[in-house]
């Protein structure tokens, strides 16, 4: 746990609704130290254990974490049942620090993958944890980012065959509509540890518009002070959405 002065060196003001997070730099982590890749998993549940709890104080609305990624079934077996097994345990385990918390807890992604006892154990953490009012902890799994968009496109072209959507409706804002956590905002900051800078088929719709921020620190280091430090890049970023940075600045004095 940290204290309230960790706050003291963020502009709260500017604090993200929503931060995605790829969590890499696992595999590494544990190779640099001499162990097997599958213990740089294991260490990684603290720090997202650690960033769910600052996120929750912080007063950040929701939490998107990429736990498992679409392709990464093309790893070697045994890492894919390790990582099968900690999900298994870390959604067992956690629940109760959750609802503590005040958390709700949300998994996106194509389930039908996961075996029935995983998927079973995922309905039961979202339904034990469905009345928590404060962050919104959302963890993809079997996600991927062109998966999304596609999910969705079947789904409007059903609609649309079933006569519930006009062809000429398709947009962007019913485009968005279909996707998943359409009910959420979209990301303010996208944040990838372990060095590696791209998307990875992450949230790629939703991502449109978030600040990307790149941490060298690999994902079991990430603690408090690599999230604040963040947190401030983020602040002191300005946003333009296509405007000039003059019209932003207008709309901002007016606001205060
Ligand atoms: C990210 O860490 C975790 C998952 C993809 C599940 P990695 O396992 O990709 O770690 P590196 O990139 O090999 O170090
Ligand atoms: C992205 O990391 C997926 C997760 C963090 C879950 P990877 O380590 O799988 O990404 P690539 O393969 O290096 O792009
Ligand atoms: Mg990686």
């Amino acid at each position: 746990m940290t204290d309230s002065s960790d706050t003291d060196l963020l502009n709260l003001t500017r604090l993200p609704r929503h931060i995605a997070i790829v969590m890499d730099g696992n595999g590494r982590w544990a190779q640099q130290q001499g162990m097997v890749r599958t213990a740089g998993h294991k260490a990684g549940v603290n720090s997202v254990r650690n960033t769910v709890e600052a996120c929750a104080r912080y007063g950040v609305e929701v939490l998107t974490l990429f736990a498992f990624s679409s392709e990464n079934w093309k790893r070697p077996e045994k890492e894919v049942g390790l990582l099968m097994d900690l999900f298994f345990t870390a959604l067992h385990r956690e629940v109760k620090r959750l609802k503590r918390n005040n958390v709700r807890l949300r998994i996106i992604g194509d389930r039908s993958a996961f075996s029935e006892k995983l998927q079973k154990r995922m309905a039961s953490a979202e339904a034990e944890t469905a009345d928590g009012t404060g962050l919104v902890l959302q963890v993809a799994a079997n996600y991927g980012g062109r998966w999304d968009i596609a999910q969705a496109m079947q789904q409007i072209a059903a609609d649309v065959v079933a006569g519930k959507v006009a062809s000429e409706a398709v947009n962007e804002q019913l485009v968005s509509d279909y996707l998943s956590f359409a009910d959420l905002p979209n990301p303010d900051l996208f944040i990838r540890t372990g060095g590696e800078q791209r998307l990875s088929n992450f949230i790629l719709w939703q991502a449109a518009y978030a600040e990307l921020y790149f941490s060298d620190v690999l994902w079991p280091d990430f603690d408090i002070k690599a999230l604040n430090a963040a947190l401030q890049s983020f602040a002191n970023r300005e946003r333009r959405f296509g405007k000039t940075g003059e019209q932003v600045r207008i709309e901002e004095k007016r606001e205060e």
